[in-house]
């Protein structure tokens, strides 16, 4: 790989060092406390698993590191309605590529509400027609990937998926594989959409009790029980929800 085909985050680690209080939160999560060295791929990582396994918390501190605000928004954007972010990212050391991003956005799981306001506040111009606020929330969040997401950026996105009906979906998945592929764009996101997971190319990472590890669209947990339950409903729910058959 040519230096210029790197991702703008190529590594990512926890610097035992730097960690004050290991038994406390956020490293006595079992996925924090077995982070080690990760590699980002230069287009396109995913990080999947189950509520509470950590996902939030890994990719808030990724975003910290790699200069966004912690409330969520893009790098210029500082507006602060919690300070509640976890001390990770004080231990977390990421390793950077040659070429630096020219722009990204931070997309919290939680908080588009007040992203969509500050933007406005900033001036909806450069987002589309609207305010954001006069949009549904799925309607608002594919407007911002459309008008504001541009080439050459780094964009961290958790669980991008919550807005957006699954026709949506493909429509975003669509702009992510122009952006990577065309524009050169980074993506670290957390999800729990298979049908993000189906990006062609790039890192899926399963977090568990025994950390992360890469896995195959095939082998996440999310695929195949979201495969299992669409090829036979009704087995699926018989058990689920244990009728006699
Ligand atoms: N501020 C906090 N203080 C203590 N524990 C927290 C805090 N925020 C999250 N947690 C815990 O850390 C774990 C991981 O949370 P999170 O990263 O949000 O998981 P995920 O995004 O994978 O669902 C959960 O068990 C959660 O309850
Ligand atoms: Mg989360």
């Amino acid at each position: 790989m040519s230096r210029l085909d790197q991702g703008y985050l190529r590594e990512m680690y926890v610097d035992p060092s730097r960690v004050d209080e290991p038994n406390a939160y956020p490293f006595d999560i079992p996925v924090i406390r077995k982070l080690g060295r990760l590699v980002l791929h230069p287009r396109m990582t995913f990080f999947v698993g189950e509520n509470g396994t950590g996902k939030s918390t890994l990719i808030e501190a990724i975003a910290i590191n790699a200069g966004f605000n912690p409330e969520g928004g893009d790098k210029n954007l500082r507006f602060s309605v919690r300070g509640t972010e976890s001390p990770l990212h004080g231990a977390l050391r990421l390793s950077r590529g040659a070429r630096r991003e020219q722009d990204g956005f931070f997309l919290r799981a939680e908080s588009f509400y007040n992203v969509a306001s500050a933007l406005d506040d900033a001036g909806a111009s450069r987002y589309g027609p609207r305010s954001l606020h006069a949009m549904s929330h799925g309607e608002a969040f594919l407007a911002l990937v459309e008008h504001r997401f541009q080439p050459n950026s780094l964009y961290i996105l958790d669980e991008p998926e919550s807005a957006l009906s699954p026709q949506r979906q493909f429509v975003l998945l669509a702009h992510m594989h122009r952006l990577a592929e065309h524009g050169r764009c980074q993506f670290v996101v957390a999800t729990h959409s298979p049908i993000l997971l189906g990006y062609p190319e790039g890192t899926i990472y399963e977090l568990g009790d025994d950390g992360p590890h890469a896995v195959r669209y095939e082998d996440t947990a999310h695929v195949q029980l979201t495969r299992s339950f669409l090829q036979d409903r009704e087995r699926f729910l018989s058990r689920l929800l244990g009728d006699s058959e």
